[in-house]
């Protein structure tokens, strides 16, 4: 079973080593990656790939939505590691237009478990009511959540007693917000970024 994936995988380590001999023994060695994404887990949205990036250059976390809810133990796991152990420079949260779980977030239908994993972009919508009641009912106001979420989310991680404890110690580690078009492939730039602790208590 899945044959073609196992022959794609010979296909791809075997021009990986072919372009770069030294490549997998290197990446054996040690994992230091200077970005950790916070990502959707939509399958449109492949982290490296975006990029540009090789395996070995980015740590990656991806869940439904891009989450970082502070009682997420998974989330919560990976991004000490990415701050405490590997010392990641750059965090970026990565959300996307059209994204299947904000629009489910709001759209009133029940769905299950994921209602209650989506619930923290409930309260995003509601925060934020007043703002998005001014536009276009549909498209303009999934998108504008899409990027207020992201904003939360950046909130949610730069708030983390990790991440302060990283600034409190010196540590240089900036915390991004973007926002991915499926329709061209290009990442918008929300101009959030926190890097020290003055400035997340400012983000809205
Ligand atoms: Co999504």
């Amino acid at each position: 079973m899945l044959d073609d994936l196992k022959a794609r995988n010979r296909q791809w380590a075997a021009a990986k080593t072919a372009a770069d001999p030294g490549f997998f023994r290197r990446l054996v060695g040690q994992q230091a990656p200077e970005y950790f994404w916070i990502g959707c887990s939509d399958s449109r949205v492949p982290a490296n790939e975006i990029v540009g990036l090789d395996p070995g250059e980015m740590f990656v976390h991806r869940n439904v939505a891009n989450l970082a809810p502070p009682q997420d133990a998974n989330y919560l796991s990976v991004l000490q590691f990415a701050v405490d152990v590997i010392r990641v420079k750059h965090i970026l949260v990565v959300g996307h237009y059209g994204c299947g779980g904000i629009a489910a977030a709001i759209s009133g239908r029940r769905l299950g478990l994921v209602d209650h994993w989506l619930h923290p972009i409930r309260e995003v919508h509601e925060a934020n009511r007043a703002e998005l009641d001014t536009l276009p009912e549909g498209r303009a106001r999934l998108d504008r959540l899409c990027e207020l979420n992201v904003m939360r989310q950046v909130r949610n991680v730069a708030s983390d007693v990790f991440v302060q404890d990283a600034w409190g110690r010196g540590q240089t580690l900036f915390v991004h917000g973007w926002v991915y078009s499926l329709e061209n492939g290009l990442v918008t730039d929300l101009n959030v970024t926190v890097d020290g602790p003055d400035r997340a208590a400012a983000l809205p």
